[in-house]
C-alpha cells in the first residue's frame, strides 16, 4: 500500500514552479558601495572579489549600473582621508559620504533610494564605533550619541533617503530620531542595525573599509552570538525609539533570529548578508568546490524564507543579473 502519499508528484516541471513558497525579486535587494576619497581610480579588493572601492567621480556610474539592473536601493560606506579620535570626518558637509550622496542623487534622483551607514568606525583612528576612554580601554556610549545624530543630519542634508545606524550604542535610534526631527527631517526613515552580532564574518569588510580595531574588539557593544532572546529586546527597544526597519546582521548564521524577529514584531525586516558570507562562497567557487550562482541564489532565498523582507548583499548586482 505504501507510500500512500507521494510528495514527489509536485516536484517536477511547471508544477514545481506553481507550489514554490518563497521567491526572490530584484526589489528585495540593497547594494552596498564603498566610496574612498583618497583614490582617483577604481580599486579592486583582495578579500571580496568583484567588490570595488570607488573614487568619488565613479560612484554615480556605479549606482547607475545598479539602477539599470533594477536594484531599488544602495547603502554607502565611506573611507575618509582623515581619521581622528572623534571620527570628525563623519559629519562634515564636504566629507566623503555627503559628497557621494550628492553625486548619486544628482545623477539618479528618485530612481535610486540612497541609504547611508551611520557609524564612526571608518572615521576614528582607533577603529571603534564610538568615543573612547583610552586609559580604561572603554567605548563610551552617551558621548557618542550626539555625534551619530550630527552624522545622520548631515547625510540627510546631502540628500540621503534613509539612514542606517550600525554602531550598537544604546539609545542611538532615539538620539538620531530626535536630531533628524529637530532639523526638519521628520520624513527620513531609520533602518536600525538592531540585532548586530559580534561576528567573525565581518573580517573582509574591515579590510575593504579600512575599519579594523587597533585595541580590543567590538564585543563590548555588539551582541553575543549565543543569544537569541536578547535580540528581541534589542529590536523592541529600537522600535520604541523610532526605528522604521529593523535589521539582523549577519544573515546566514542567524536565520533563526530573522525568523523570530519577523514573527514577533511583524516589522519590515532587513538582513545583512555580510562580507564573510560573500567571501566564503567566492573562495569556494574559485576553487571549483561549489557552483557560485546556485550557492548565491540558495543563500538569498533562504534569508527571505526565514522572514527577511530585504537583503543587503554584495551579490546584489549578480543576483539582479540572474533574475533578468
Ligand atoms: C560598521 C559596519 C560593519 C559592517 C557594516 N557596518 C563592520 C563592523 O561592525 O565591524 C560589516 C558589514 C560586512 O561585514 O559586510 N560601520
Amino acid at each position: 500500500m505504501f507510500p500512500e502519499l507521494r510528495m514527489r508528484r509536485l516536484r517536477s516541471g511547471k508544477i514545481r514552479d506553481l507550489v514554490r513558497e518563497t521567491s526572490i525579486s530584484v526589489n528585495d535587494l540593497i547594494y552596498p558601495m564603498f566610496v574612498d576619497e583618497t583614490i582617483d581610480s577604481v580599486q579592486r579588493t583582495a578579500s571580496m572579489p568583484g567588490v570595488e572601492r570607488l573614487p568619488l567621480n565613479k560612484v554615480a556610474d556605479d549606482a547607475k549600473e545598479a539602477a539599470d539592473l533594477g536594484i531599488p536601493a544602495l547603502i554607502l560606506f565611506g573611507i575618509p582621508a582623515q581619521k581622528d579620535e572623534q571620527g570628525s570626518s563623519a559629519w562634515g558637509d564636504e566629507d566623503v559620504v555627503q559628497k557621494a550622496v550628492r553625486e548619486i542623487k544628482s545623477e539618479l534622483g528618485r530612481d535610486m533610494l540612497v541609504i547611508t551607514d551611520v557609524c564612526l568606525c571608518e572615521y576614528t583612528d582607533h577603529g571603534h564605533c564610538g568615543m573612547i576612554d583610552r586609559e580604561k580601554g572603554e567605548i563610551l556610549n552617551d558621548p557618542t550619541l550626539p555625534l551619530l545624530g550630527k552624522t545622520a543630519v548631515s547625510h540627510s542634508k546631502a540628500g540621503a533617503d534613509m539612514v542606517a545606524p550600525s554602531g550598537m550604542m544604546d539609545g542611538m535610534i532615539g538620539a538620531i530620531r530626535s536630531a533628524l526631527d529637530e532639523n526638519n527631517f521628520k520624513d527620513i526613515p531609520i533602518m536600525s542595525y538592531a540585532a548586530k552580532y559580534s561576528s567573525s564574518f565581518y573580517g573582509p569588510f574591515r579590510d575593504v573599509a579600512d575599519s579594523g580595531c587597533c585595541f580590543g574588539d567590538r564585543s563590548a557593544y555588539q551582541m553575543d552570538p549565543a543569544n537569541s532572546n536578547e535580540a528581541l529586546r534589542e529590536v523592541e527597544l529600537d522600535i520604541m525609539e523610532g526605528a522604521d526597519i529593523v535589521m539582523v546582521k549577519p544573515a546566514l548564521p542567524y536565520l533563526d533570529i530573522i525568523y523570530r524577529i519577523k514573527t514577533e514584531f511583524g516589522m519590515p525586516t532587513a538582513a545583512y548578508n555580510v562580507s564573510g558570507e560573500f567571501a566564503m562562497i567566492k573562495a569556494a567557487a574559485q576553487n571549483g568546490w561549489l557552483d557560485e550562482k546556485q550557492a548565491m541564489y540558495e543563500s538569498l532565498l533562504s534569508i527571505k524564507r526565514a522572514g527577511a523582507d530585504m537583503i543587503l548583499s554584495y551579490f546584489a548586482k549578480d543576483m539582479a543579473r540572474m533574475l533578468k
